[in-house]
């Protein structure tokens, strides 16, 4: 199969998780400058599964409120709408895509490097004086969905690419091509497309192992590609759908990290950051694996 026949058979069989209709709306209308937070107020208070989680991540350390946060009229003043459309995306990703862990995928892993690669690309970004504090984290956040869309709807021939990792000295990547002829950035940007994510986060996502491809926005590219190494590196992960990914050269240049001692001085700054953020937000119930 060619790889857009792949990209069909992905498109049609996955039939690719719609964000649930709400977060959709959310999204859509936290993108919206004209919405007023009464607005968004009554679209997530209209479903009341959405609500308690959005209030009891609104409510966890990780937002560091010290007024405990029990209406979402109050989340939205507080939060502000872009971190409110983290919340909902991050919500939608975990409840949607979720597959049960077994020996080639574990969804705890997944989700704890989820969250520390948006926690650490944002950081990053703040500390690097870009613009793009919000976005980042959701690029972060979601860099490596198409992993879970791998792993749910091409399980056997995930379980071949993970098989590979162990057993010879292909990355990732060509792992992904020689079984698929496709990596999981690809898959992970058609999901970004078919859920109408803006295009440079789908970019972002589809890009991140091979940041030179970037042409909407580089930086942001960069960024989350950076985020998910240092990431990788401060938690000493080992994880098979990362295996064998290392720093581009241009991506750190681009971020001015090509100095060795510039880019250990936020490691180690990030390390103590990313341990005590990673298990409050993992400490909520029901986000963990
Ligand atoms: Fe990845
Ligand atoms: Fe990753």
């Amino acid at each position: 199969m060619t790889p857009e026949q792949i990209k069909e058979k992905i498109k049609s069989i996955i039939q690719l998780p719609a964000l649930p209709a709400v977060a959709m709306e959310v999204v859509e209308l936290v993108d919206n400058p004209k919405t007023s937070a009464s607005k968004l107020g009554k679209v997530i208070s209209s479903d009341q599964a959405l609500t308690a989680k959005v209030l009891k991540i609104a409510n966890s350390p990780f937002y560091g409120f010290p007024k405990k946060i029990s209406t979402i009229d109050f989340a939205i003043i507080v939060l502000g709408f872009d971190a409110l459309k983290e919340i909902v995306i991050s919500i939608s990703l975990v409840s949607s895509l979720q597959k049960k862990s077994d020996n080639f995928f574990d969804a705890k892993t997944f989700w704890d490097h989820s969250i520390s690669t948006g926690v650490v690309a944002r950081r990053l970004a703040r500390d690097l004086g870009y613009r793009i504090s919000g976005e980042v984290f959701v690029g972060g956040l979601l860099h490596d969905m198409g992993v879970s869309v791998l792993h749910r709807y091409f399980n056997s021939e995930f379980s071949r690419i993970i098989e590979i990792t162990r057993e010879t000295d292909l990355n990732i990547l060509e792992a992904e091509e020689s079984v698929m002829g496709v990596t999981h950035g690809e898959v992970g940007g058609w999901l970004a497309e078919r859920w109408n994510l803006p295009e440079h986060l789908a970019e972002a996502i589809a890009f991140h192992h091979v940041p030179a491809k970037a042409q909407i926005n580089p930086d942001l590219v960069a960024l989350v590609h950076c985020a998910d190494i240092m990431s990788l590196q401060i938690t000493r992960q080992q994880i098979d759908w990362d295996k064998g990914i290392e720093f581009d050269p241009a991506a750190l240049e681009r971020l001015r990290l090509n100095d060795p001692d510039v880019l250990n001085g936020y490691m180690n700054t990030y390390a103590e950051v990313l341990k005590t953020d990673i298990e409050q937000v993992t400490a909520l119930s029901g986000m963990g694996a």
